[in-house]
C-alpha cells in the first residue's frame, strides 16, 4: 500500500499542478475531464484520503453523508464554496478549504471586460462584423455609454471587489459599496460605504456583484432591487448566478431599465439561459473569471498547499470548515 495520501482530483488541472500532485501524493487524476454524477463522485471518493474538486462537483449533505471516514479534506479549487454543504462537512469532521486571493485579479479583469463589453455593445458589434452584416456606418451607429468618470456600485467588497474597485479607479470611477461591514480606511481607499443596499442602488451607473452566495445574498438582485437602479444602468455579474433572479434581469433588460448586462455566471451552468442569449444588450461569457494560465496554476498550488498542511498536521491557510 502506498504511504502517500490518496487524493481524488475531480477535474483536469494544469500540467504543473498535476505534476506536483503526482510527485507528492497518490493522485487519481481525471485526464478526460469528465464531469462525475453525484453517484460517481461518491463512488470515487470511497478509497481516498482527500478530494480536490472544483465548483462543478456538488458536495450536498447527502453526498457528504456517503463519504468514507478516511476522507479527511475537501480541498476546493475555487474561492466560492457554495457547492459544499459546510455544516454537513463540519459535522463529519471533514476539513474544507478554498483558494482565495490568487484569483482576485483575473476575476476583476473579467468584471471590467463585462462592464466594458456591456457598455460598448461588444457582443452586437462582434457578431455584426463576424457575420458579415456590417454594411453601414454613421455617427449615430452602435452608440454605447461611457463608464469613465461614472459611479460604480459594488456588492461585496471582499478580495475580488477591492481589486475591481482599484481597476475601476483607473477609469476615474467613483466607487460605492455595500457589504455586511464597513471596511477600514486602508482597504476602503475612499470608496463610499452604504450599510443599506437600497440606499446605494439609486446612486450608481454600474452595479457589479462580488459577494459569495449565502442565504442572505441569494436573489439579492430581483425585480424590486433592479427597479431601484437608475434607468440605463449597467449590471455586471462575475460572482454567482444564484445572486440574481434571472427572470427579473431579463425583464429589466427588455424594458430598457438596464442599458445592458455583462455576465460570466448564470443560474444554470454549464449552458446559461436561452432567454438571456436572445437579448442583444447582454455581453456573455461562460464562467471564465479565473481562467488564466497564471491563475489556474496559482489556484491549484494553493489547493495543494492546503492539502500539504492538513497531511503535515498543520492548520491549512484557507480553512472554511
Ligand atoms: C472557477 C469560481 O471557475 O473560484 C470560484 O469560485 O467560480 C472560479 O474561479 C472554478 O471554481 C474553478 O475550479
Amino acid at each position: 500500500m502506498s504511504e502517500k495520501p490518496v487524493i481524488l482530483v475531480t477535474r483536469r488541472l494544469t500540467d504543473a499542478v498535476q505534476a506536483r500532485l503526482q510527485r507528492d501524493y497518490d493522485a487519481i487524476l481525471n485526464p478526460q475531464d469528465r464531469v462525475f454524477t453525484p453517484a460517481e463522485l461518491i463512488e470515487k471518493c470511497q478509497n481516498v484520503d482527500a478530494v480536490l474538486p472544483c465548483h462543478s462537483e456538488h458536495f450536498s449533505a447527502d453526498v457528504i453523508a456517503a463519504l468514507p471516514d478516511r476522507l479527511k479534506v475537501i480541498a476546493n479549487h475555487s474561492v466560492g464554496v457554495d457547492h459544499v454543504d459546510l455544516e454537513a462537512a463540519a459535522s463529519r469532521g471533514i476539513v474544507v478549504t478554498n483558494t482565495p486571493d490568487v484569483l482576485s485579479s483575473a476575476t476583476a479583469e473579467i468584471a471590467i471586460l463585462c462592464m466594458l463589453g456591456a457598455a460598448r455593445r461588444a457582443s452586437e458589434g462582434d457578431q455584426m462584423v463576424r457575420q458579415n452584416r456590417w454594411d453601414f456606418w454613421s455617427p449615430a451607429f452602435m452608440v454605447g455609454v461611457e463608464t469613465t468618470g461614472k459611479k460604480l456600485g459594488i456588492i461585496g467588497m471582499g478580495r475580488v471587489g477591492r481589486v475591481m474597485a482599484k481597476r475601476a479607479r483607473g477609469f476615474d470611477m467613483e466607487v460605492h459599496y455595500h457589504g455586511r461591514n464597513r471596511l477600514p480606511a486602508d482597504l476602503e481607499q475612499g470608496a463610499i460605504f452604504h450599510a443599506v443596499l437600497d440606499d446605494m442602488l439609486p446612486q450608481v451607473d454600474v452595479l457589479s456583484l462580488h459577494c459569495p452566495t449565502t442565504p442572505d445574498t441569494v436573489g439579492i438582485m430581483n425585480a424590486r432591487t433592479f427597479a431601484l437602479l437608475p434607468d440605463d444602468a449597467i449590471f455586471v455579474n462575475t460572482a454567482r448566478g444564484a445572486l440574481v433572479d434571472e427572470a427579473a434581469l431579463i425583464d429589466a433588460l427588455k424594458s430598457g431599465k438596464l442599458f445592458a448586462a455583462g455576465l460570466d455566471v448564470y443560474s444554470d451552468e454549464p449552458g446559461g439561459n436561452p432567454e438571456l442569449s436572445k437579448l442583444p444588450n447582454v455581453f456573455m461569457l461562460p464562467h471564465i473569471g479565473s481562467a488564466t494560465r497564471e491563475t489556474r496554476d496559482a489556484m491549484g498550488f494553493r489547493a495543494i498547499d492546503n492539502l500539504d498542511a492538513v497531511f503535515a498536521g498543520r492548520e491549512p491557510g484557507d480553512r472554511v470548515a
